[in-house]
């Protein structure tokens, strides 16, 4: 089952790198080497389109969402341009790693652990943990979950919760490899709660009216901070993208795109 469900991923990862290759009117792969037209270094960034309304992969494979405006808006104020690859989340820290992707803005939560490998931006989103339930369920913390089948996105800060709540080798964990899984067996049946990032469970719970389910929150969640990521020691490319989002910060440019998507609530 789990081979099965990494197949499918692969698969669509496929197809989401065909589409966005194809956008880009060339079949050959970016290298971080990449130039534009007039010479200039073109920046490839990566990010799990499947984390609305921050990563959305639209039907025609255009990548639009919140993190998408910002990193377009960092890249115009800092001076450097930029190509976009759907790469999934565990890819896009591989991606790092291996020198294929250069940048990576996913609603990545700026991790001590994660800063062992990886050199993040200042922050540009503050999120925290939600958990979303039935709503006829009687959880009002994470501790009543004990039990429970929890459904979350591998290898996030909604695993590490659990984790830490439960133990590393929590029978009822159920990772999987994107949010929207993990929703649809939630909305299925199959897990009795989803632990996430609040503006992705919100967004979910908004956008099915219909179902009965209730958001919870925990005294115990901290504070995240989302920064955009680069390979340890790339100071180069940080120093840009610091000095865009410095700029889009002052000049009122990340408010407006924050109240674009979540002005409203
Ligand atoms: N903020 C969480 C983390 O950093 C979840 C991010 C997941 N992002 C995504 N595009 N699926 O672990």
């Amino acid at each position: 089952m789990k081979l099965g469900k990494k197949w499918m991923a692969t698969l669509a990862l496929t197809i989401g790198f065909g589409m966005v290759a194809a956008g880009c009117g060339s079949g050959a792969a970016p290298s971080s080497g990449a130039s534009g037209g007039s010479g200039e270094k073109v920046y490839v960034v990566g990010t799990d389109a499947a984390y609305p309304p921050f990563q959305v992969l639209e039907a025609d494979g255009k990548i639009t969402g919140h993190d998408i405006d910002v990193m377009n808006a960092v890249a115009e104020a800092g001076g450097f341009k930029i190509e976009w690859r759907n790469t999934g989340w565990d890819p896009l820290f591989d991606g790092l790693d291996k020198g294929t992707v250069d940048i990576g803005i996913s609603s990545i939560t700026i991790t001590d652990k994660r800063k062992e490998k990886y050199d993040f931006s200042d922050s540009y989103f503050v999120a925290n943990q939600l958990i979303l339930v039935p709503e006829d369920s009687p959880v009002t913390k994470l501790a009543d979950l004990e039990g429970k089948n929890i459904g979350v996105q591998a290898a996030t800060t909604g695993e590490e919760v659990v984790k830490k709540a439960f133990g590393d080798t929590y029978a009822g964990l159920k990772g999987y490899d994107d949010m929207p899984s993990s929703v649809d067996d939630f909305f299925n049946g199959r897990v009795d709660a989803v632990v996430g990032d609040n503006g992705v469970i919100a967004f979910y719970a908004k956008k099915n009216p219909g179902k009965k389910f209730k958001l919870v929150d925990d005294q115990s969640f901290e504070k995240e901070y989302y920064g955009i990521m680069v390979k340890k020691g790339n100071t180069e490319i940080l120093n840009k993208i610091n000095d865009g989002l410095k700029k889009i910060k002052e000049n009122g440019k990340l408010q407006e795109i924050y109240n674009q998507y979540f002005g409203n609530q």
